[in-house]
């Protein structure tokens, strides 16, 4: 048995080996490399003990991780989800280490995926492995589901836990794929937004054209592009969409009087984590309120006519914005959908066809915090950490927290070991070595403490 210094030296150095790896799921080109990262990651879970590892493919999608140890009779068996694929690395010249090359600066391991969610994922396979190596055994059933499509929306993982979900059956899953509130205070996301996604499309003129020789006559398809943006979302933070707000449910009193008790420094946030001159968003509502119980509209890049660099004076025929709507409980992304598209049809402005193409979808959900499952979480955390645990919600999305939910009937533990500044999905992603550390001790002591 290693002595627990070379363990997390150890678990540092093969998650590193992982990181190397550019599995950006959204990308074809990067297919054999997702697949090498679910190789490892199979490779890993045989390391750790598992007695049973299978790789499962839906269709032509990036295969799901299996493994399974069901050596403990009577206890209970849980559910250890994780995602080893990343978001592109884009812009990359804003990288100050390359993103596939892991780099440690003042503590931290920085490479893309390195919190989000390989270095969480990590955790969940060194802490099984920890409790194997020094026992022989589990104090719990594990079966670890690790998926490769959650940046590109779950497609994979979706139908197998629709239709082979008695294969999955747990009594909770257990997910490290959120953040914490604060370094020092270990967190328990209670929530978390849906998402729908997908490509705003609008076509103009047959072909581009001159704009000094067409400009006045012909309709522009980027300019029509921003009409039908800010016609959906006013610059008050309020979503034009007709019905859009009907199911959105307000959070308890009492989980916005715990909200208003965290240690939120609004200026600092201002400041430092988004860096911008104001912050904007609907009136009458706090910032956390804002990010984690109110729906948004969000554009992420509109490709269209000329963007290099220098001057083309030209009317495309064509533009395409990439938007998504965050949901919150209990909005429904099919009627979401619905919504949006009638809305666009609504405000598209004359001369152009506008069409909302869905590229993926999952709903937002809600965890009740008063579970024997959490609980022992938070007590677990809380002992490693040597701080209260909190209850926080996220803005991010997790569709298979929900499916879980509906399909399997079992909680979701979400306990998130990522930081605040740990820049996901950004350039010069990040993890907090200690976290890692901490991280598998505390799932560690949480699976002894279930069992
Ligand atoms: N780990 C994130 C979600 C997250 C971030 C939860 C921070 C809590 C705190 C996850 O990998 C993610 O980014 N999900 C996508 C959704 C997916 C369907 C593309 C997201 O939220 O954009
Ligand atoms: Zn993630």
């Amino acid at each position: 048995m290693m002595d627990p210094a070379s363990f997390k030296k150890q678990a540092r150095e093969e998650l590193y080996e992982l990181l190397r790896i550019p599995s950006i799921s959204t990308d074809p080109a990067h297919k054999g490399d997702v697949q090498r990262a679910a190789d490892y990651i199979e490779a890993g879970l045989k390391r750790a003990g598992m007695t049973r590892t299978e790789q499962i493919r839906v269709g032509e999608g990036h295969p799901l991780v299996y493994g399974e140890w069901l050596g403990a009779e009577g206890r209970p068996t849980l559910l250890l989800y994780g995602h080893y694929d990343v978001q592109p690395v884009e812009p990359l010249e804003e990288w100050v280490s390359p993103p596939f090359e892991p780099t440690e600066r003042d503590g931290n391991v920085y490479a893309r995926g390195a919190c989000d969610d390989k270095g969480q994922t990590w955790i969940l396979v060194k802490a099984v492995e920890w409790l194997m190596q020094r026992d022989g055994r589990l104090p719990v059933n594990i079966k670890f589901l690790i998926e490769g499509e959650e940046e590109c929306g779950g497609e994979s993982i979706a139908a197998y836990v629709e239709e082979q979900g008695e294969r999955l059956a747990a009594d909770a899953a257990v997910i490290c794929d959120s953040e914490m509130f604060a370094p020092e205070l270990p967190s328990i996301c209670t929530g978390l937004r849906g998402i729908v996604y997908g490509d705003l499309v609008v076509e103009g003129p047959r072909t581009d054209l001159h704009s000094g020789v067409y400009g006045g006559a012909a309709p522009n398809p980027v300019m029509a592009v921003a009409e039908i943006l800010t016609a959906l979302k006013g610059r008050d933070g309020k979503i034009s969409i007709p019905h859009f707000y009907d199911r959105v449910a307000e959070p308890a009193p009492e989980e916005m009087e715990a909200w208003a008790r965290l240690p939120f420094d609004e200026e600092e946030y201002r400041a430092k984590e988004v860096g911008s001159p104001e912050l904007t968003g609907e009136a009458g509502y706090s910032v956390l309120e804002r990010v984690w119980a109110r729906p948004t509209l969000e554009v992420h890049g509109i490709r269209g006519g000329f963007t290099g660099d220098g001057a083309k004076t030209v009317i495309p025929a064509r533009a395409v914005a990439k938007v998504s709507l965050r949901l919150v409980a209990d909005q429904r992304p099919e009627e979401a959908v619905e919504q949006l598209k009638s809305a666009i049809e609504g405000v598209t402005p004359m001369g152009v066809r506008a069409r909302f193409e869905v590229l993926h979808a999952g709903a937002p959900s809600l965890v009740n915090p008063d579970s024997a499952f959490i609980r022992t979480a938070a007590s677990a955390m809380e002992e490693v950490f040597g701080n209260k645990t909190v209850y926080m919600r996220s803005g991010g999305s997790i569709p298979i927290v929900g499916l879980f939910d509906r399909h399997l009937g079992i909680p979701s533990v979400l306990m998130g070991f990522g930081l605040p500044d740990d820049n996901l999905h950004a350039p010069n992603e990040k993890f907090y070595l200690a976290n890692f550390d901490r991280g598998i001790e505390a799932v560690a002591l949480y699976l002894e403490r279930l069992g």
